[in-house]
C-alpha cells in the first residue's frame, strides 16, 4: 500500500488529486482503513504486529500528504505573484487633468491680496431685491441702469443683481462698523454679447466703514492693492467720476501693459485701461443701512474681474471664457 501510495503521489500535481489520494487510502472506505477494520479477524499474536505496521504506514502517508500540500501552496503562491506582477517602470499614457478656470485663478489671487490687507470675504445671492440693488444704493428712480433694457427683472421685487454692491448693503444692514470686506461674484446685465460684453460677468466689490475714514485711505488701499496684484512698476491714475452710491467718486486706470501709454488696440488708443470704480460711501447709503454718517464714514470700490483676467492673460474676447471650449481651457 505504501509503495503504491508513493507512486501515485509522484504523479499528482494539484489539490484535487491530492484529496482523492487521501480518500483512497485514509478515507472511510480507504484501503488502509479496510485493513484496520479487519484487525478483529487476526490472531492475538498477529494483531499488535499488524496494528503497528498499519499505524506506521498511516503516519507515513499523513506526513507525506502534509508535506505535499505545503509544497503545492508554495507553488500556487509563486504562480500568483508571477501573474500579478506589475512593471512600475513601464511608461504611462498621459492623462488629461483639469485645471482652474482663469477667472477662478484671478478671483482667488484678488481675494488673497485683500485678505493680506485685513479684508474678509463675504458672499451674497445672485438673485436679490430691487431695494438692495438700487434703492438702498441711492440710485435715482429715473437712473438708466434701472431700465428694463439694462436689468433682468424677475418680478416687481426681485432681479438678477447688476452689481455686487448688493452685498455691501446686506453687510451694512446686519453688521456694526468697523467693516472691512470684499465680495466677489457673478453679475448680470442685458448686454448683447460681443468681444467686451457678456450678459453674465464678475465683479469684486469692497467696502470699508469706520470712524474717520477718508479719501486718503481709499487712495492708499487701492494703490496698495494694485501694486500687490500687478507688481511694483505699475502706474495708476485716479479720474473723477460719478456713481449714485459714492460721493466723491473716482475711476482708477492703470497704464496699458502692452503699449506703456502710447496707445494700442488693447487700450483702444488711450494708453490707460480702466480697472475699477470707487468713492466715499454716500451719506444716504449709510442712512439707508442705519449707520450714522455723523459718526461713521467709509469708502467702496468695485472692479470687473473679467476685464482684469483678460488683461492678465491677453484674452481677446470675453466670450471665450464662457464657451467651455477645451482648446481655450487647456491653455491654463
Ligand atoms: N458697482 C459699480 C459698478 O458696477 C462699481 C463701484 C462700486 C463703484 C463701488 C464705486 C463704488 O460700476
Amino acid at each position: 500500500i505504501k509503495e503504491e501510495f508513493i507512486k501515485e503521489m509522484e504523479k499528482s500535481r494539484d489539490k484535487l488529486s491530492l484529496e482523492n489520494i487521501r480518500l483512497k487510502y485514509l478515507g472511510k472506505k480507504g484501503e488502509l482503513t479496510a485493513i484496520l477494520k479487519q484487525m478483529g479477524k487476526l490472531s492475538s499474536e498477529e494483531r499488535p504486529l499488524m496494528g503497528k505496521l498499519a499505524n506506521e504506514v498511516r503516519e507515513e502517508i499523513e506526513k507525506r500528504l502534509e508535506e505535499f500540500a505545503k509544497a503545492l501552496k508554495q507553488i500556487e503562491l509563486e504562480e500568483k505573484l508571477k501573474s500579478e506582477f506589475i512593471d512600475v517602470t513601464m511608461p504611462v499614457k498621459p492623462r488629461f487633468t483639469g485645471s482652474l478656470h482663469p477667472l477662478s485663478t484671478v478671483t482667488s489671487q484678488m481675494e488673497d491680496t485683500f485678505m493680506s490687507m485685513g479684508f474678509s470675504v463675504v458672499e451674497g445671492p445672485e438673485v436679490d431685491t430691487i431695494e438692495n440693488n438700487f434703492d438702498a444704493l441711492n440710485a435715482p428712480k429715473y437712473h438708466p441702469s434701472r431700465d428694463m433694457t439694462d436689468t433682468f427683472y424677475l418680478n416687481n421685487d426681485l432681479l438678477l443683481r447688476t452689481q455686487t454692491s448688493t452685498v455691501q448693503i446686506r453687510t451694512m444692514k446686519t453688521q456694526k462698523p468697523p467693516i472691512r470686506m470684499i465680495s466677489p461674484g457673478r453679475c448680470f446685465r442685458c448686454d448683447t454679447p460681443d468681444a467686451t460684453h457678456s450678459p453674465m460677468f464678475h465683479q469684486l466689490e469692497g467696502l470699508v466703514i469706520d470712524k474717520g475714514i477718508t479719501f486718503a485711505n481709499l487712495k492708499y488701499t487701492l494703490e496698495e492693492f494694485v501694486r500687490r496684484f500687478f507688481g511694483d512698476d505699475i502706474t495708476v491714475k485716479f479720474r473723477p467720476h460719478n456713481f449714485p452710491f459714492t460721493e466723491p467718486s473716482a475711476e482708477v486706470d492703470v497704464l496699458c501693459f502692452k503699449c506703456k501709454g502710447h496707445g494700442c488696440p488693447t487700450c483702444k488708443g488711450e494708453g490707460f485701461i480702466e480697472i475699477l470704480g470707487a468713492g466715499m460711501v454716500h451719506p444716504n447709503v449709510l442712512r439707508n443701512c442705519n449707520i450714522d454718517p455723523e459718526i461713521y464714514s467709509g469708502f467702496a470700490f468695485g472692479m470687473g474681474i473679467d476685464r482684469i483676467t483678460m488683461m492678465k492673460y491677453e484674452i481677446e474676447d470675453i466670450r471665450y471664457m464662457y464657451e467651455n471650449d477645451m482648446r481655450f481651457l487647456k491653455q491654463f
